[in-house]
């Protein structure tokens, strides 16, 4: 693996939902840090695994993320990094015995301090890389509030009939409660909307409403619901390789473009002594109300 001293940008990718496209953000990441040679590191969380069966065969996987949880061991974090076809991508798997350390009961963990689990190794190897990147489970267990602990940035993927959800609320207060008590780095990265079906004029609607209320924090880059995605998963091939000159793999670029020019933006507001910038949804509402500017 070579050494290096690259920026590390850690961010993790959560909704409470699941099939809204998480996985299919960090498959978007990936595909454009590869085309560009920019090292990732995509980190598994979710017990399902289905980042890493896109990226590594089952049975080349011993060990993976639950190693990290797993107060009785204490692996090498580099030790649990695989290499993938994609000589700029790398990957810590999820296996099965994930499922075992992943606690629903938060003050269990608190007290065991098992959520600042993944904090030390990220610090270990982020600078190897442009990206880290977690993939959660559609809950708020331990393994996402452990991915919060050791982030600077959240993605919160969304369909956009569902930016009213309760759903999205939890994991905007979960940011919060994260970012108050145990990282104060952690900052909202923006609302992405993704499976937009642009033909249908309720998800137009849907997609107006969402941008008044969340104002700037939502990405502009919208990913479209295109057969083309799913079909570079179920084949796992990188979209940029699989169909590099497709409207769909610009998506990607555009996507990781704006993940950069955003995380930019945060860490430039973050140095110049401005607070954290997450807009609360019912804040931005009232913001707007108040006619105050808004990017989207
Ligand atoms: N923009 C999209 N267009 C078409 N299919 C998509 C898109 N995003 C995700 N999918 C497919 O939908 C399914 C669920 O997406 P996934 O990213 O796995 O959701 P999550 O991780 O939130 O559960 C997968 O089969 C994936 O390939
Ligand atoms: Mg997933």
């Amino acid at each position: 693996m070579p050494t290096s001293n690259r920026l590390g940008t850690v961010i993790t990718v959560l909704n409470l939902k699941g099939g809204v496209g998480k996985t299919h953000t960090v498959w978007l990441l990936a595909s454009a840090c590869e085309e560009r040679s920019q090292r990732m590191l995509a980190i598994d969380a979710d017990t399902q695994g289905n980042l890493s069966n896109s990226f590594v065969r089952s049975q080349d996987t011993t060990a993976g993320i639950e190693a990290l949880l797993d107060p009785a061991d204490e692996p090498e974090p580099r030790n649990l990094i695989l290499p993938t076809a994609y000589p700029s991508v790398d990957i810590i798997p999820s296996t099965p015995g994930l499922a075992r350390f992943d606690l629903a009961d938060q003050g269990e963990w608190e007290q065991a301090d098992l959520h600042l689990s993944f904090v030390e190794p990220v610090a270990a190897v982020r600078e190897l890389y442009d990206l880290v990147v977690f993939d959660c489970p559609p809950r708020l267990s331990l393994v996402s509030f452990a991915a919060l602990c050791a982030s600077d940035f959240v993605i919160v993927p969304l369909e956009a009939a569902d930016w009213g959800a309760q759903g999205v609320m939890q994991v905007t207060a979960a940011v919060d409660y994260v970012r108050t008590r145990f990282n104060k780095r952690l900052e909202l990265l923006g609302y992405l909307v993704s499976r937009f079906k642009r033909a249908r004029a309720y998800q137009q609607n849907y997609l107006r409403q969402l941008r008044e209320h969340f104002g700037e924090s939502t990405f502009d880059t919208v990913v479209p619901d295109l057969a083309l995605f799913e079909k570079s998963v179920t084949d796992a091939i990188l979209l940029t390789r699989h169909s590099p000159a497709s409207a769909e793999a610009d998506v990607a670029r555009r996507l990781l473009d704006e993940v950069a020019a955003r995380a930019e933006r945060l860490r430039r507001g973050r140095n110049a002594g401005g607070g954290p910038r997450i807009r609360h949804p019912r804040g931005t509402a009232l913001e707007r109300a108040r006619g105050e500017r808004s990017l989207a």
